[in-house]
């Protein structure tokens, strides 16, 4: 193996790791739906629908997967199951980029 095809294996190797890493610009793209409950900031816009702006990018992912496997059910996780069925792992990666890049409330 000459080290031009080890290099090129290694970069196939980590390539799904890299686009586990979430993109803003496609993860804004996707959030129309969301603003409708989740405000346009990613702030609630009400108190039965929990902030989003400024979380951590891991727990938002995490969160979505959950929704999705149906994990996480039980109080208004209802709501979001229909969210997230459609969605790939990509979509939720980009997503939680999205939102977690917004400022937090105050
Ligand atoms: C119809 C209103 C509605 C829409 C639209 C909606 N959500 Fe939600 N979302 C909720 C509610 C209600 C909860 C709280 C669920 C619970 O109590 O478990 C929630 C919870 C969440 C959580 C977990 C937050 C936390 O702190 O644990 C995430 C992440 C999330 N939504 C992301 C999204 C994304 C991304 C979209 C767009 C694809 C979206 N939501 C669209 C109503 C909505």
């Amino acid at each position: 193996m000459t080290l031009r095809t080890l290099a090129a294996a290694v970069l196939l190797l980590l390539s799904p790791l890299a686009q586990a890493a979430g993109d803003i610009a496609a993860g804004k793209a996707k959030a129309t739906v969301c603003i409708a409950c989740h405000g346009a900031n990613g702030v609630g816009i009400s108190p039965m629908f929990p902030n989003l702006a400024g979380q951590k990018a891991a727990y938002l992912e995490s969160q979505l997967k959950a929704f999705k496997s149906g994990q996480r059910k039980g109080a208004n996780s209802a709501q979001m199951a229909p969210m997230v069925s459609t969605l790939s792992d990509q979509d939720m990666a980009n997503l939680a980029a999205y939102f977690a890049s917004l400022p937090a409330a105050k």
